[in-house]
This record gives structure tokens, C-alpha cells and sequence, in this order.
């Protein structure tokens, strides 16, 4: 079958190291599943294992993709929650198990024909729910309602600001906020994704620009670029959730403003198969829906990906795997 693999790292140049080719199907084992993908999406993840972030070399080649959605063997459709995790190890929460494994990192990923995950990771698709869609919502989505509830505690009311508008998890974060009933500050460097932002519901503030009034959250996964505005921006007793930091991991920490305000900073990885299963069930009564930039197929990955490492998309780019003939 035909797939995206990992075959090198470079932090400069991280896409050389991407190669379509042949590998074989995988092989049953015992208490996993196949699964046939009908849709992938792309993730910043990807980006950074092909960069030689958080991705040991000893462990290439791999297939990348962290997301899927398709059909198990007896042709249901499903979507595959990306964590490869036991709920035990992380004493009930598998987020927090030591060796929990997003897909793509210890076991092949989905920008491929067929997929094999843990039986448990699969789960029926909602029926109004399209393949496309559904491969958008594993990992951003996915971590973008942790944020929120778990995490942040996101009531009816709650002014909530997302910094980075376009992103994937950061659209997830506005279109969710919103759909909880929050009031959803969203900021962005790019004026027409601040008014993408506000045809959803969302107030566009330019990037580092003054809120109208302080935010009860702030949903950050930009990093080094926006984290002084975060916490500015943030009321005293406010929480800050952090998932990722595109723009650098080490911003001035401004201990001072955190104790005298007594801001709370949590940071937030994945979801659990609960709040997964949650999420779809949301999704499914709100009819909210993830913004798709555009579906690509699997020999156009390479575009996709630049788009994303360009900043140059809104949402999430969809893959579509190539069928064996
Ligand atoms: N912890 C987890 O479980 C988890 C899960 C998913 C993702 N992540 C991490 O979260 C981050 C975002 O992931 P993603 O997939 O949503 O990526 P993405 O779709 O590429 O979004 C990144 C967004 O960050 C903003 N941005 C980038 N560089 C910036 C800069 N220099 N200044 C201001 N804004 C900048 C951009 O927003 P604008 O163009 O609108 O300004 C961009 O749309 C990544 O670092 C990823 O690794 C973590």
C-alpha cells in the first residue's frame, strides 16, 4: 500500500525527509484492528517529528498521520481515537500514562491505506458526521476540549481568547468555546482570518492587541510569540491552558504577574477516550463542525504540509490515502 513516511529529520529543511512509497500491510495481532482510511488530516505533530522534535531517530521509518477516520473489517464506519495509552498506567486518566504513544510515534500512523490500532480505539462514527470531518477531530479537536472543560472549567458566560485564530487546534477552540456559550475573544496575525474568526461567532482582536475586558481563559497554543499577551490579557484568579508552542517553548515566565494575580497556567496534552467520546457526542448535538482549509490527496501531502509550516491555512488540511487498484 501507499504511503507518507518518515524517513529522515531536519529542522530546517523537515519536509526532505517526508517520501511517499510502498510499504507492506500491516500484520493482525491480537486485541488490535484494521482499518480502512477513507481520511486523514494533518497535524503541527507531524511537522515536528519530521523537525526531530520529541521523536526519537531510532524510531524511523514510520508512517506518519495521527488522525483517521474509515472502516473496521466488517466495513462500519468508525473514528480512531489517536492515543495508544492503558487508562491503569495514568491511574484512570491515559493521558497521563508514562508510555502513552500519540499514533505516528511507537506504531505506524494513517496517512496510509490501512491502519491498525488498538481494538478500543475505535469508535463508531455519528451518523451526521462525514469521514472528512471526523478526521479532523482526534488530535486538534480532541485536545481543544480538554482544554476547555477539563481543564478550564469553560462555563456559559466565560470570556474565553484563543490566540492564533488559523490554527488547528485554535479553530477547534473558538468553534467549541462558542458552542458552550462562551463569549470567544480570538486573536490572529492575518486580518482575513480574523474575519474567518468572526463569521463563526468569535470577536477578532489583532495579535497582542487589547481585550474590550480581561478573559476568564485563555487557550494558547502558539508559544513564545503570544504568551506575554496571554497572560495579560488574563483577569486575576484567570487560567491560562497551554497545549503547544509553535513560535518557541521559552518565553519570559513574569512570575511576578502570575503569584500577584494568582493566574493559574495548566497545560493540557490529548484527550482521553471518555472526553473523545464526549466530543463526538457534542459535535453531533450541536452540529458544530471543524473548518476545513481544503482535502488533498496522499501524493499532494508535501503541499500540505508547507501550507501549514507557512502559516498559509485556516483550520485543518484533509488527506485522502491512495486506494491499492
Ligand atoms: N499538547 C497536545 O496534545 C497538542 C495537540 C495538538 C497540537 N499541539 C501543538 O499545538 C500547536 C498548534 O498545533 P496546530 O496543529 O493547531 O497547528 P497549526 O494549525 O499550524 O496552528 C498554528 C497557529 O499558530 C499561530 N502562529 C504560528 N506562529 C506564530 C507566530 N510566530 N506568531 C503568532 N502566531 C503564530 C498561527 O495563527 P495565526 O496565523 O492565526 O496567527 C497558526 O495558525 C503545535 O505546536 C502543536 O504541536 C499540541
Amino acid at each position: 500500500m501507499h504511503a507518507a513516511v518518515a524517513v529522515a529529520q531536519s529542522p530546517t529543511d523537515p519536509l526532505s525527509g517526508l517520501v511517499l512509497q510502498d510499504v507492506p500491510k500491516p500484520e493482525p495481532r491480537p486485541g488490535w484492528s484494521l482499518v480502512r482510511v477513507a481520511a486523514s488530516s494533518l497535524n503541527m505533530h507531524d511537522l515536528w517529528t519530521l523537525r526531530g522534535v520529541g521523536h526519537a531517530p531510532e524510531d524511523l521509518p514510520r508512517v506518519l498521520g495521527c488522525d483517521a477516520a474509515g472502516h473496521d473489517e466488517d466495513g462500519t464506519p468508525v473514528v480512531v481515537y489517536p492515543v495508544i495509552a492503558t487508562p491503569d498506567r495514568g491511574r484512570g486518566d491515559e493521558t497521563h500514562d508514562p508510555q502513552r504513544a500519540l499514533l505516528s510515534e511507537k506504531h505506524d500512523g494513517a496517512f496510509a491505506e490501512w491502519l491498525q490500532v488498538p481494538t478500543r480505539n475505535l469508535l463508531p462514527l455519528p451518523d451526521s458526521l462525514s469521514l472528512d470531518d471526523a478526521a479532523c477531530l482526534p488530535v486538534a479537536w480532541g485536545t481543544a476540549y480538554r482544554m476547555l472543560t477539563t481543564q478550564a472549567g469553560v462555563r456559559a458566560g466565560d470570556r474565553v481568547m484563543v490566540q492564533g485564530a488559523g490554527g488547528g487546534v485554535a479553530s477547534a477552540a473558538i468553534k467549541l468555546a462558542l458552542a458552550m456559550g462562551a463569549v470567544v475573544y480570538a486573536t490572529s496575525r492575518s486580518a482575513d482570518k480574523l474575519t474567518q474568526a468572526e463569521s463563526w461567532g468569535a470577536r477578532g482582536i489583532e495579535s497582542g492587541g487589547r481585550l474590550p475586558e480581561k478573559a476568564d481563559v485563555v487557550i494558547e497554543t502558539v508559544g513564545e510569540a503570544t504568551w506575554s499577551h496571554s497572560l495579560k490579557a488574563l483577569r486575576p484568579g484567570g487560567t491560562v491552558v497551554v497545549a503547544g508552542a509553535t513560535s518557541g517553548m521559552n518565553p519570559p515566565a513574569d512570575l511576578g504577574r502570575v503569584f500577584y494575580l494568582q493566574q493559574r497556567i495548566l497545560g493540557s496534552t490529548g484527550c482521553t477516550l471518555v472526553e473523545f467520546q464526549e466530543l463526538l457526542r457534542m459535535v453531533e448535538a450541536t452540529g458544530v463542525r471543524p473548518v476545513v482549509d481544503r482535502a488533498l490527496p496522499l501524493d499532494e501531502i508535501h503541499k500540505g504540509f508547507q501550507l501549514m509550516a507557512d502559516g498559509n491555512l485556516v483550520g485543518k488540511i484533509v488527506i485522502h490515502p491512495k486506494e491499492t487498484p
